[in-house]
């Protein structure tokens, strides 16, 4: 699947579903807030959500009082699905369409977020320049988290496949630059009553 078609794809079902329709859906992003802020982060701290699509995970970082957190994502309607929840609100976070593996960080980000967004990237190309960009954004010390379907999670994501990960084979993945500091591992629930198995993992950039 090129860009265009991963736009489309994405555009596609941000545009036809609501919010609580899809099968990543959570209330509560709690294990990324206890990963990000476990030690805690300065309320300035410059927090980027990769793939952040529709999450409430902004909701949570503003209501904590960060001043500044950025929402990326391939999906216009995506973030605008954010947007008009936050109404007022969304003013305070700073928004940015675009694919991930072609994006110049704007900024250096003192913390990376990404839940079921790296793992869709199944040539080792994607996941090259994933990780270049992750190097360019991330500041010495920045934490990273990010949550992937666990080995024993589902094969497949909203009609896409995906590749599964232990905290292990993320750590290889994402290379000497990023060291292991926690993980855990988790059940999601979708919508639909299905269980999910995923895993989370902390890094600090060396
Ligand atoms: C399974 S959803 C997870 C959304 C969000 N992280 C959450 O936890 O609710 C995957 C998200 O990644 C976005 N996405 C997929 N490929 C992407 C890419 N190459 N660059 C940026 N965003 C991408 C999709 O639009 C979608 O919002």
């Amino acid at each position: 699947m090129d860009e265009l078609q991963a736009t489309e794809h994405w555009q596609q079902i941000y545009s036809t579903r609501q919010e609580q329709e899809l099968s990543w859906f959570e209330d509560t992003p709690g294990i990324s807030l206890e990963l990000l802020l476990t030690p805690p982060l300065d309320q300035d701290a410059s927090v980027l959500d990769v793939g952040g699509g529709a999450s409430r995970l902004v909701d949570a970082l503003l209501d904590r009082g960060f001043t500044a957190p950025t929402v990326l994502d391939i999906s216009e309607a995506a973030l605008q699905k954010s947007k008009m929840r936050l109404a007022g609100r969304a003013a305070l976070a700073r928004w940015i369409t675009a694919d991930i593996t072609e994006w110049q960080p704007d900024r250096d980000y003192r913390a990376w977020h990404d839940r079921a967004v790296f793992h869709f990237l199944t040539t080792e190309e994607q996941r090259l320049a994933y990780r270049s960009v992750l190097e360019k954004a991330v500041v010495p010390g920045g934490v990273v988290v990010i949550g992937t379907f666990a080995l024993d999670g589902p094969e497949r994501c909203s009609g896409l496949p995906v590749r599964r990960y232990s905290p292990e084979s993320l750590a290889a993945e994402l290379g000497h630059h990023f060291r292991l500091t926690a993980d855990r591992m988790a059940e999601h629930r979708t919508p639909a009553g299905k269980a999910q198995g995923f895993q989370f993992s902390r890094f600090v950039r060396e």
